[in-house]
Order: structure tokens, then sequence, then C-alpha cells
């Protein structure tokens, strides 16, 4: 357990921390939630702290475990949704009166509140791929306290603690010799974000599993991303194979994680505007693309399957999976964004 060095740190992306940093906030995450399970309150850790919690996004997990993981920590979050602030800005974006620069929103939230968290990604960026990042960047550099990305176009770095927390609870620590099958889904809509799948390969990577990545050749991740991943299995003992075969992901799994992304090659700044409808077309050639009970059924006997949620039922994955012998995972993983978020919160707010 690491036990110097993280208070004062922004939470942005996996890649910042050491895998024992990371191991340690996990840590810390499960011994919370062993006091949860006990009644036992940990109220003295983050007493009177205020947590800005700024989305530009929906969201159901992510704000309602922050919420209430600041609370049960001692502190207090304050909820900022589009509309109730004006527009973050870069330099060179301002616009009159609707938007604030960024180097004067994090200085002055920074003087009230004890950290900062943001979600900004999508259309509110145009799609831009590393904008909404370099948005969260801007913050972290100006903000006199630690902040936490709640998502942008790259990175949900939560998301892939409750993850990896998930994994802990099914398989202990080391993952090595267990396949984790990771599968691009189809979804009826071209807007869903590719950072979940992002950062549980990475941690997935991180702690050894042999992963087996399907997706169909148009759907290719981001190559930094795919190098750290690389990286991760060179260095835990695991394996990491790519495949345009969707079975591949399934077939003898421990584990299957599937969801549906965006398509990185028909967005800004690759095209010059987002192609939607181009996107479409390309979803429907692989419509077969989901985690279907005959595709489960090619997995162990008990395997389970995750997706960070929300999810599009009868697209990306069927009733039969999330509500059948294979969906306990999926919502220890959701469940998992309070308690891994917590270990977070309490290693890095001073
Ligand atoms: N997985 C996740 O981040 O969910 P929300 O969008 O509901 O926060």
């Amino acid at each position: 357990m690491v036990t110097e060095g993280l208070k004062g740190r922004d939470f942005l992306r996996l890649q910042d921390f050491s895998k024992a940093e990371l191991e340690t906030m996990l840590e810390l995450g499960l011994q919370l939630k062993a006091d949860n399970t006990l009644r036992r309150r940990h109220d003295d850790l983050l007493p009177r702290r205020t947590l800005f919690m700024m989305f530009f996004n929906p969201s159901l997990r992510t704000r309602n475990s922050f919420e209430a993981g600041i609370f049960e920590l001692g502190g207090h979050a304050h909820f900022l949704e589009p509309g109730s602030t004006r527009l973050p800005t870069l330099e060179g974006e301002d616009v009159g009166y609707a938007s604030e620069r960024i180097s004067d929103m994090a200085r002055v939230l920074s003087r009230m509140g004890a950290a900062l968290s943001i979600r900004i990604l999508g259309d509110v960026v145009g799609w831009e791929y590393t904008k909404s990042f370099r948005i969260i960047q801007e913050f972290a550099k100006w903000s006199h306290a630690p902040v936490i990305n709640m998502e942008d176009n790259i990175y949900h770095p939560c998301q892939g603690m409750a993850d990896a927390m998930a994994l802990w609870e099914m398989f202990g620590k080391d993952l090595r010799g267990r396949k984790i099958g990771v599968s691009w889904a189809y979804a009826s809509g071209p807007k869903k974000p590719i950072a979940p799948h992002h950062d549980f390969l990475y941690m997935a990577s991180l702690f050894g599993a042999d992963v087996v990545f399907s997706h169909p050749p148009e759907m290719r991740i981001d190559p930094d991303i795919e190098q750290d991943i690389k990286n991760n299995v060179a260095a835990s003992g695991g394996s990491y194979r790519v495949s345009d075969r969707q079975e591949d992901a399934y077939e003898n799994a421990d584990v299957v994680y599937t969801k549906n992304y965006v398509c990185l090659d028909l967005l800004p700044p690759v095209t010059d505007k987002p192609k939607q409808d181009e996107m479409m077309k390309l979803f429907g050639n692989y419509k077969h693309w989901r985690a279907t009970v005959d595709n489960m059924n090619l997995a162990k006997p008990t395997a389970q399957y995750m997706h960070c949620l929300p999810c599009e039922r009868g697209a990306e994955v069927d009733d039969a999976v999330l509500d059948g012998k294979w969906g306990e995972a999926c919502y220890n993983e959701a469940e998992n964004r309070l308690h891994a978020q917590k270990g977070v919160m309490a290693a890095i707010i001073p």
C-alpha cells in the first residue's frame, strides 16, 4: 500500500498513477465497502469538504455515486448542470457573456471547495476527440484543489476503477490465467463514447488478464492506449489479442465485456465534422454483434457479463443476458462506482 504522495493529486487518467497507487485506492475503496456492509461510519475522513461536480452530459451512475460517496465520507456534493454555469472555454474561444474562461472558473471554485469533478464529452465539444480532455486538463492546471475526471472523449478512469474492483472481487487481484473477452457491440445510435472500453482494457491488462478484444475492422481504438495495453501485459504477464471475429471474445471466456462505441475515423480530427449518418450505415453492417444467450454460451459455464451501463437492451445486449445468470457482475460493477470513487476521494482530497 502506498502511503505517501496521493493527497492533492488530480485524478485525470489511470495512466497518471503507478500500479501500486491504483491498487492502494482500490484497497481503500474495498475497506470502505466493508465498512458500509457493517454499517460502520467513516464520515470523519472528509468532514465538511465540498466536491463541485460539473456535468455537461447526462449521468445516472457517476453523479449519484459521487454524491452518495462524498456524503458518506463526511462531505457535501454540489451539482452544477449545464446552464447553471456559463460554458467553460479555453483561451481564444470566449463567447461574450455566454462563456467563462476555465482559468477563472477553476480558481474561483477551488477557493470554495476541496475538489472539482468534471464530465464533458461528445456533442458538447463537437465530438472533437482530444478537446474534452484538454478542457479537463485546463481545469487541473488552474485549480488549487484536486480535479477528478468524470469522463471525457478518451478516458473514464472512475469507471476503470470500478471495473477493476469488480474483477478483483471475482478473481482476486492477480488476473493471470483469466480470459477476459472484450467486444464492440451494435447500437441504434452513433453517440456512445469509447472511453469506457479504453479504461476497461487498461485495467484488465494492468492486472495480467489474457485479453481478447474483438471488433469490426473499422472500429479501432486509440493507438496510444493500445500501446499502453501492450506495455501493461508485457509487465504483468498477461496477453492481448485482437480479432475481427466476434466469437473470439466469447469463447471460453471468464468474463465478457461488450459495449458499443463510436468510430474514431468518422469524427474530428480525422474528419472535419462528425459523420454520424455514415457511422450508422457502418454500424448497420454489424447488427449481429450483440451479447446474446448463444454467444454467452460460448464462454465458460461460470462466465459473467460486464457493461459499464447505460446499455441499449436488444441492440448491445439481450435481456436474457443481463437478467439471467450472467448479469450479476454488471450490477456489482455499477455499485462499485460508489466504493472505488470513495477510495479515490479519501486518498487524494486533502
Ligand atoms: N457508466 C457511467 O458512467 O454511467 P453514467 O453515464 O450513468 O454516469
